[in-house]
């Protein structure tokens, strides 16, 4: 059964069968988690998008439910596109879409629940007045699109973010509405960035510089960041970057203009895009969920049957140690799939080592890592002005001074399939050490229709701190964090050796001049066993 190939993942979020990509209106609604998600229910490629739904307790079990809204209407014929839920102060849900009309203008519209009472929020209605807004002058029918979660305004109103752009300058334009039904223009823009192409599915959302605790989107005042977020077209990353909201003049002007909205920061160095956050009220945090597409051909994911996953959903929050960066961390929820777990202390790792890590089978598991450099190697080892990038410096083959170290995954026995998840670190001309963070996906797979680039950036590490990372395997994705959260990378790897109980895990040092000693937790992962929801499964 090619639907269930040994690529399907066991505890991240995806459908039985067919493409799905964006998420759409995350929100906690009397009990349970809702998702939606742009999918095509007739192909694995992109087409005739629909609403899907699921809902969980946890966000890691999930159970589908029928379709949320398909295309049935003028306004939306051409396909149900992506959106976002708002809560309101009474408890009101109300959901913003794009829909594609039957001339294929980018409209947005207007739903909301058939039922409130439902929990599980089966029936779902267009408002007749539909659609509420259409492209404004200025800006081209094909260039509007995603609105955003409504936040409330200092005037009493609630106001939304809807990406766009003017030439290849990427803008967000702002609607102010009382009712979600008439909307006002706001002057100017949000913010826009030149050369960064079409912005899709922008995001918007204050996050704290004193507390953990994630914020309500309409919370604004001292002690507050507000993030921008927006999906490149042109580039297919999600960027984004910290500022100041000012509600009165309806502008966010970013901390540092050179790491700006589309040319700086990225949530993620590998595949992870549209992605969307939401206020989690029932445990006070913010939440990001990202589209995690196929990097195989699109003819392998016809014979599969589906294409597509979610990332592990991930609070954020700003990173209050360095205050130019979030930290992602996938949700507390995540640990209770955990399994036996397997330590290893203080392993000793000489220049040019590989050590077997014996965990059993390791195609779903749950790795944290700490690597500590040999200080006397560090003081011997001379001042370089390598410029060192992930994706052109030789990946992990490549040796030098410091690096690169970590660990591979999904390794088969004769390690010619591997994906390597390392540091490489550089002892710059003044002396400072500047880390790496990188996934090399080159030997990931003896196929040739698979993506084999490399991935990751620069990670900040400040002084006294360990490095540390985490690496969540599962089947076909690799999801790793380095430093708490302050860089991420995803990859999508298939093996054709390294599966089921023929994937290993192992340590590796390829620097040539300093050891490194590693200790570790590595868990074993349940399965999620996401299916369909029935009636007979009790509901509280
Ligand atoms: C992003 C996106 C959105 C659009 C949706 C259509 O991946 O292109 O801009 O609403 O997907 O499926």
């Amino acid at each position: 059964n090619t639907v269930l190939s040994w690529q399907r993942t066991a505890f991240h979020f995806q459908p039985e069968k067919n493409w799905m990509n964006d998420p759409n209106g995350p929100v906690f609604y009397k009990g349970w988690y809702h998702f939606f998600y742009q999918y095509n229910p007739n192909a694995a490629v992109w087409g005739d998008i629909v609403w899907g739904h699921a809902v969980s307790r946890d966000m890691i079990h999930w159970l589908h439910l029928p379709l949320a809204m398909v295309p049935d209407q003028w306004y939306d014929i051409n396909g149900v596109w992506t959106g976002s839920a708002t809560i309101l102060p009474d408890g009101q849900l109300i959901m913003l879409y794009t829909g594609s009309t039957n001339e294929s203008v980018q409209v947005q519209n207007l739903a909301y629940p058939a039922d409130p009472s439902d929990p599980l929020l089966i029936n779902w209605v267009k408002y007749s007045g539909n659609p509420v807004l259409v492209p404004p002058p200025g800006i081209a029918a094909k260039d509007f699109r995603d609105p955003t979660t409504a936040w409330y305004t200092s005037e009493g109103k609630w106001r939304i973010a809807i990406g766009s752009k003017i030439n290849k300058t990427g803008i967000s334009l702002l609607y102010d509405t009382e009712d979600f039904k008439t909307y006002e223009l706001i002057d100017g823009i949000l913010h826009g960035v030149s050369g960064t192409g079409m912005w899709e599915c922008v995001d918007f959302y204050p996050v704290s510089t004193t507390t953990k605790n994630g914020l309500d989107t309409s919370i604004n005042g001292p002690g507050i960041k507000h993030v921008m977020k927006a999906s490149r077209d042109d580039d297919r990353n999600d960027y984004y970057a910290l500022g100041t909201y000012d509600d009165k003049t309806a502008t966010w002007i970013p901390d540092n203009p050179t790491i700006d909205v589309g040319i700086g920061i990225r949530y993620d160095y590998g595949l992870f895009y549209a992605s969307k956050t939401f206020y989690d009220q029932n445990k006070k945090r913010r939440v990001l969920w990202g589209w995690v597409g196929e990097s195989d051909s699109e003819y392998a994911d016809v014979k599969k049957g589906w294409a597509s996953l979610q990332g592990l959903p991930r609070t954020v929050e700003l990173d209050q140690k360095t205050g130019t960066n979030l930290l992602q961390w996938p949700v507390e929820e995540v640990e209770s799939l955990r399994l036996t777990s397997t330590k290893f202390d203080n392993v000793e790792l000489k220049p040019g080592s590989v050590v077997p890590l014996d965990v059993g089978p390791a195609t779903q598991l749950d790795i944290v890592a700490e690597f500590v450099l040999d200080k006397d190697a560090l003081k011997r080892i001379g001042e370089s002005n390598e410029e060192f990038s992930c994706s052109n410096s030789g990946g992990a083959a490549h040796r030098g001074a410091i690096g690169p170290f970590g660990l591979l995954v999904l390794a088969d026995k004769s390690l010619t399939e591997q994906t390597p998840v390392y540091f490489y670190v550089v002892k710059g001309i003044d002396g400072k050490l500047k880390t790496f963070f990188c996934a090399d996906q080159t030997r990931s797979s003896e196929a040739s229709d698979v993506n084999k680039i490399i991935y990751g950036n620069y990670v900040p590490v400040l002084e006294g701190e360990k490095l540390s990372l985490r690496i969540l395997v599962d089947h076909s994705i690799v999801e790793s964090f380095a430093q708490g959260g302050r860089i991420s990378i995803t990859s999508r790897v298939y093996p054709t050796k390294a599966i089921y109980g023929a994937a290993r895990v192992l340590l590796f040092n390829n620097a040539t001049e300093s050891s490194i000693t590693s200790s570790l937790d590595i868990w074993q992962m349940n399965s999620a066993f996401i299916r369909p929801y029935s009636n007979d499964q009790k509901l509280f």
